[in-house]
C-alpha cells in the first residue's frame, strides 16, 4: 500500500481479533514514529512496545476494548524539548499510517490516557521527568470503520480565505 492510500484508509479501529503481531511489524511501526518530523531535530521521543497480556490487561483501564490488541505502544516524551507535543503528535500519526499500511488497526488514545498518566507511568516504569503522551493500541482489525470526513471542498481555500 502506498503512503497516500494508507493515509486515505486510516481510521481509528477499536475492535481487534486478539491475534499476536510479529515483532518485525511492530518495529516497522515504531520506526515510522521515530522518523517523524520534529522541531529542531530534537527527536524527544521514546517508545515502549507492550505485548505481554498481564500489562495489556492493566492498561485496558483506559479502554476496555484494548484487551484484544496485539500490542500497545506507549509514546514517552521529553517535555523539556520545545516542541514535544507537536513532535509527539507527528510520531503518533506516522505510526497510525504505518499500522494501516501493514493491514493493522490502531487508535490514538490520548484522551483516555492522560487522566491515568501517573498510574500508567508507574506501571511502565517511566521516569518522573518524562511524559506519557498517549497509548496506541495496534491489532488485527475485526472490521474497518469508514467514518465520514469533511470534504476537500469544505476545507480547501485557494489563494485566500474563501477563495474558490
Ligand atoms: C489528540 C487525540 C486524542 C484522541 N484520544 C482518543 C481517546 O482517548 N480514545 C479514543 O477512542 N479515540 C481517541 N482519538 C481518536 C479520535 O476519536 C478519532 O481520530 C476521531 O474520532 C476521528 O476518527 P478517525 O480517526 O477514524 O478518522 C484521539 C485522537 C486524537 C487526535
Amino acid at each position: 500500500m502506498d503512503a497516500l492510500e494508507a493515509i486515505r484508509k486510516r481510521r481509528s479501529v477499536r475492535e481487534y481479533t486478539g491475534e499476536a503481531i510479529p515483532r518485525a511489524d511492530l518495529e516497522t511501526i515504531v520506526d515510522a514514529g521515530r522518523l517523524a518530523a520534529t522541531g529542531s531535530n530534537q527527536q524527544p521521543w521514546e517508545f515502549i512496545v507492550i505485548t505481554e497480556q498481564a500489562m495489556i490487561q492493566q492498561l485496558k483501564a483506559a479502554a476496555q476494548w484494548m484487551d484484544q490488541a496485539g500490542a500497545i505502544i506507549a509514546l514517552v516524551m521529553d517535555p523539556s524539548s520545545r516542541w514535544w507535543v507537536e513532535d509527539g503528535a507527528a510520531a503518533v500519526e506516522n505510526m497510525l499510517i504505518a499500522s494501516t499500511a501493514l493491514g493493522y488497526g490502531s487508535c490514538w488514545l490520548e484522551g483516555y490516557t492522560l487522566p491515568r498518566e501517573a498510574e500508567f507511568k508507574k506501571l511502565l516504569g517511566i521516569p518522573e521527568g518524562k511524559r506519557l503522551l498517549t497509548l496506541v493500541p495496534v491489532g488485527v482489525p475485526v472490521g474497518w470503520p469508514d467514518k465520514e470526513k469533511k470534504s476537500l471542498k469544505e476545507v480547501l481555500h485557494w489563494e485566500k480565505y474563501g477563495g474558490l
